[in-house]
């Protein structure tokens, strides 16, 4: 009955506000009745849920001839003309190397209970392999420190993309089972020296952007467009390499270190959501997946990922299966963009449905926006493959940015984009889905690969000639949602 009756009032306040007519006994009328109506739900989160933030090593750490540190193929690439926008390098990147203390300080601020951060391998072995470098390691185990004095857990990720460009020259980067193997060592090293403080570890970030983007069309750091049979080897290579870092770590690590991965995989999102448009979407997403997280969880490559690479399959034996579907303590996705997936008579069950043109997406072109995805991810996640533990690595969204007269950044959009998928996460966790945590993409602006710093993700603005960061409206929403468990 208050629903009809407020709903009538709204109606006629509608008519009003359309007629131009200022109506104030009306508005007094439907505040009264808005103080009947329940209070809104609070749409809040398990007690004990994980909010955090995250970045990269060659995205904000700068200081790349420091402490013994050598080239990985980021550096090779972005100091190569035309290959990112505005010729734009991570040789200072938001100088995070040196300022790290300063960056806990905005975490705390934020009230954010973990940091995920990636370990650069060319600081830890310069080489690839061989012998490690102590002084690349020190600076991790500085930045741990000052995370945990500060009530912080960390979450490490080993591989955000920086090879060490001497495992490219030596033996074509992934596309080497040396690497794979070398990334095994790193792992293991890593684990024996930090898994005393660092309790998360992931193995390796999004298989799917820089093997796709970096060996297969060229886009990304080593900029290869491989052969199928070459690209199709290097694809196998990556999963293994992260199986074998899972054994390095349980071997080498202190007892209670988990370990799991971060990967961005494609999320069918059903076109409309009833039973067979979510089984649709469902098979979508362990199918188109085959590659990385499908044989990772489940040890053997689909059939139909087998039959579509043909003549050009990789080797690959039963041994190298049983390390790469090593078991996980827990899986992360990336998540930013949704695939829509409708059922389908043809023999998959399913087809994507491309974007139309009108489809509405954030500044950069690729980031559409479907908070759903966000609902639908950790929900195939944990049914395909019966996981219990899931983190979101990372989500967020780039935006124009640009400072107001007071220098303040008002980015209603990134907040518009933020609530909208919070709610969407908030409906899974109610669902009972394991989501334990959330990692913002990203604590502040850095360097966005070949979009070197034209696309800005951060909580807060980097003024790039002096350093300075400012907490944009954003930072103030995240520490928000953060203070009521809840979102804003
Ligand atoms: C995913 C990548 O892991 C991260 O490095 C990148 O900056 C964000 N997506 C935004 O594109």
């Amino acid at each position: 009955m208050t629903d009809q009756l407020s709903r009538r009032t709204f109606a006629k306040l509608a008519g009003a506000a359309a007629l131009g007519a200022s109506n104030i006994p009306l508005v007094a009328q439907a505040q009264v009745e808005a103080a009947t109506l329940p209070p809104p739900s609070p749409r809040s989160f398990p007690t004990g849920f994980l909010w955090g933030t995250a970045t990269a090593s060659y995205q904000v750490e700068g200081a790349v001839a420091e402490d013994g540190r050598l080239p990985s193929i980021w550096d090779t690439f972005s100091h190569t003309p035309g290959k990112v926008a505005k010729n734009a390098t991570g040789d200072v990147a938001d100088d995070h190397y040196h300022r790290y203390k300063g960056d806990v300080q905005l975490m705390k601020a934020l009230g954010v209970k973990a940091y995920r951060f990636s370990i650069a391998w060319p600081r830890v072995f310069p080489n690839g392999s061989g012998a490690p470098n102590a002084k690349g390691l020190d600076f991790y185990n500085r930045l741990v420190d000052e995370l945990l004095a500060n009530g912080i857990q960390p979450f490490a990720t080993l591989y955000h993309w920086d090879l060490p460009q001497a495992l490219q020259d030596r033996g074509g980067g992934w596309e080497s089972r040396e690497t794979a193997e070398a990334f095994g060592k790193y792992a293991g090293y890593v684990a024996q020296h930090l898994t005393d403080r660092v309790k998360h570890i992931f193995t390796i970030n999004e298989f799917g952007a820089f093997m796709e983007l970096g060996y297969n069309i060229g886009v990304h750091a080593p900029g290869l467009k491989l052969p199928p049979k070459r690209f199709y080897q290097a694809r196998h290579n990556g999963v293994l390499g992260h199986g074998l870092a899972v054994q390095a770590i349980r071997a080498s690590g202190k007892p209670g270190t988990k370990v799991g991965l971060a990967e961005n995989l494609v999320v069918g999102v059903p076109v409309i959501e009833n039973a067979e448009h979510i089984a649709a979407a469902e098979k979508a997403t362990r199918d188109i997946n085959a590659q990385y997280l499908t044989v990772i969880m489940e040890g053997k490559y689909t059939d139909a990922y087998i039959a579509r690479m043909g003549a050009n399959a990789p080797r690959v034996t039963a041994d190298d299966l049983k390390i790469i579907s090593s078991p996980l303590d827990f899986v992360g996705t990336n998540i930013y963009q949704p695939t829509f997936v409708r059922a389908d008579a043809g023999p998959s069950g399913y087809a994507v449905v491309p974007n139309p043109p009108s489809y509405p997406h954030m500044i950069s072109p690729w980031l559409f926006m479907g908070p759903e995805v966000l609902y639908w991810g950790p929900h195939h996640v944990a049914k395909l493959w019966n996981v219990k533990e899931i983190y979101i690595t990372e989500n967020g969204t780039s935006s124009s940015d640009v400072p107001a007269a007071d220098g303040k950044v008002y980015d209603t959009d990134r907040i518009m984009y933020l609530r909208n998928y919070l709610s969407q996460l908030q409906r899974a966790v109610a669902d009972g889905v394991p989501v334990k945590g959330y990692f913002l993409w990203s604590l502040m602006d850095n360097f966005e690969w070949a979009d070197g710093y034209e696309n800005r993700f951060g909580l807060h603005y980097v003024d790039y000639a002096t350093q300075r960061r400012t907490p944009k409206l954003s930072a103030a929403f995240y520490r928000e949602v953060i203070a009521r468990n809840a979102v804003a």
